[in-house]
């Protein structure tokens, strides 16, 4: 439908008053105008993309063994639970082999992996050893053990925790949530000491990893305080 050059300079002049209208309510309504700022930068997100907002914790390795089998994982979707005794949960997908050899085993291994590591944590989570018995030789992951835990880790990451199985068969079944007792933990003293991270002295290949989607990550940015007297 086409418009006659009346009409259209009526809509141009009516859209013109709005949008001065608008303007001088803002500045009339200061909150309203700051409102007004702040939405001109929102958009809306997808939920089922809504994860990807909270996704910015490590991505991690998740390691075990049974009487068969070594298997290591990439695993986005890892969390702290509790401080003590410490647990950590991690979502592990009914199809991979890591998730079997755990529930065999009771025990496994979290680990933060480093920028270094990235090709080798990426072609972690896109094989599964049921499919690719030579997983671990392809994906270049070099193993070893803590003395006394009979857990297999991956070398060069910056930190790991070594975690018996608590088994809640209703979660791991229903929501594929595994939750892990913390029986061990390690760090690299290069980034991870007295306590705290040091990435910011740190070189960038020991920056830990944040999956975003896809082959898309993050390396963690710049270190920030707010000081408080519980330090
Ligand atoms: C960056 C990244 C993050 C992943 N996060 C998870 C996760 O949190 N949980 C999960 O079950 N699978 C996750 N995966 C997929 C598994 O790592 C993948 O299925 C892997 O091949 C399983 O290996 P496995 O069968 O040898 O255990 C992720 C993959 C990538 C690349």
């Amino acid at each position: 439908m086409f418009m006659r050059s009346a009409e259209l300079q009526a809509l141009q002049s009516l859209l013109d008053s709005l949008s001065s209208n608008l303007r001088y309510l803002s500045l009339l309504n200061p909150f309203r105008f700051q409102v007004h700022c702040m939405l001109t930068h929102l958009l809306p997100v997808e939920l089922e993309k809504s994860y990807r907002l909270l996704n910015h914790g490590p991505t991690v390795l998740v390691s075990a063994q049974d009487h068969e089998h070594t298997d290591v994982m990439t695993a986005a979707w890892a969390c702290a639970l509790e401080f003590s005794p410490a647990k950590v949960t991690v979502v592990l997908d009914k199809s991979t082999k890591t998730r079997e050899i755990i529930e065999n085993s009771g025990y496994f291994a979290l680990q933060v992996p480093t920028l270094k590591q990235l090709k080798m944590v990426y072609a972690l989570g896109m094989i599964s050893l049921k499919d690719a018995p030579e997983k671990l030789r392809h994906s270049g992951a070099e193993l070893f053990k803590f003395p006394h835990f009979n857990i297999p880790v991956v070398a060069g990451c910056a930190a790991w925790l070594l975690c018996e199985l608590i088994s809640e068969p209703h979660n791991q079944q229903t929501h594929d949530l595994f939750i892990g007792k913390v029986i061990g933990a390690y760090a690299d003293e290069r980034v991870f000491r007295d306590g705290h991270w040091h990435y910011q002295d740190a070189a960038d290949e020991w920056k830990s990893l944040h999956h975003v989607a896809g082959g898309h990550f993050y390396t963690i940015g710049d270190a920030v305080s707010v000081y408080t007297d519980q330090e």
